[in-house]
C-alpha cells in the first residue's frame, strides 16, 4: 500500500492552460504564459494551448445527434482528461464570458462521462478595466460548478492590464506578482493533493427532474 503512494507522489500533476481570447497581442495570453511559467519553475507539467485549438461552430443539437461533434469540442475534451487540472485566462466581455468560450463547454458538456466533472479548475482574467474582468469570471465559474468541476476559491483579476506587464512579459508590481504567484502555487498544492489523496467521489446531476426518468434527470 505505502509502496503504490510513493510511486504515485513521484508523478508531477499536469495543468491545462489557455487563454480564451483569439486576439494576437491578447492581455489573457500574457498571464497564461506568466502562469506557465510559475508552474513549470515549482516542479509541474503544462499543456500550454491556444483559444483557436477549442474554437467551434455555434452548438447545435440536431449536428450533436448525428455524432458530430466538432474537432475543437473533441479536442479540449482530450485536453481536459490528459491533465489533472485546468487554469483558463478569460477576457471579460459585456460582464460575461466570452461567447466562444461558453459555446465550446456547451459542446464539451455533452460528452458522457462528462469531462469537467472531478476537474480541478483555476480562473483568471485581465483587463484594461478596474476590475480586471472579474465579473467575467463569475458566470465562468457558475457554469463550471454546474458541471461538477472544482473551482479554486481565489481567482486572479489583473486591474488595468495593459500597463500592467513589463517588457520581457512579468508583472511590473511586486506585490502583486507575489499575490499571483501565490495564487498559482496554492491551486497547484490542491491539486497534488487531490491527485495523491482523492475525496469521496459524489455524482454529477445535470438537473433534477421531479420523479425518475432518464428524459429529465440525468445523473452520473
Ligand atoms: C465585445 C467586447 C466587450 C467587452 N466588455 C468588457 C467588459 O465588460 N469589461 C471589461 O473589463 N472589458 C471589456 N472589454 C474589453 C476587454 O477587456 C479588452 O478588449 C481585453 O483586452 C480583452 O482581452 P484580451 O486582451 O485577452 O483579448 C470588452 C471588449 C470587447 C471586444
Amino acid at each position: 500500500m505505502k509502496e503504490q503512494h510513493d510511486n504515485r507522489e513521484r508523478e508531477p500533476s499536469r495543468f491545462l492552460v489557455f487563454s480564451a481570447s483569439l486576439r494576437n497581442d491578447s492581455l489573457n495570453t500574457g498571464l497564461v504564459a506568466l502562469a506557465a511559467s510559475v508552474i513549470k519553475k515549482n516542479g509541474s507539467k503544462v499543456s500550454l494551448a491556444t483559444m483557436s485549438e477549442f474554437d467551434c461552430p455555434s452548438y447545435n443539437q440536431d449536428v450533436e445527434m448525428k455524432g458530430a461533434f466538432p474537432a475543437g469540442a473533441e479536442h479540449f475534451r482530450q485536453q481536459l482528461l490528459a491533465n489533472d487540472a485546468v487554469i483558463i485566462s478569460s477576457p471579460e466581455y459585456n460582464t460575461s464570458m466570452p461567447g466562444n468560450l461558453k459555446n465550446v463547454i456547451d459542446w464539451v458538456s455533452r460528452f458522457r462521462p462528462q469531462p469537467f466533472n472531478e476537474r480541478h479548475a483555476l480562473l483568471m482574467s485581465a483587463s484594461p478595466s478596474m476590475v480586471g474582468g472579474n465579473r467575467g469570471l463569475w458566470s465562468l465559474r457558475i457554469r463550471l460548478e454546474h458541471l461538477g468541476a472544482r473551482v479554486f476559491p481565489d481567482m486572479f483579476s489583473l486591474a488595468t492590464a495593459h500597463q500592467a506587464f513589463t517588457p520581457d512579459g512579468n508583472l511590473s508590481n511586486e506585490t502583486l506578482a507575489k499575490r499571483f504567484e501565490d495564487n498559482i502555487i496554492a491551486f497547484m498544492s490542491l491539486v497534488e493533493a487531490a491527485k495523491h489523496y482523492p475525496c469521496i467521489k459524489k455524482a454529477w446531476v445535470e438537473f433534477w427532474g421531479e420523479k425518475p426518468d432518464p428524459v429529465t434527470e440525468r445523473v452520473e
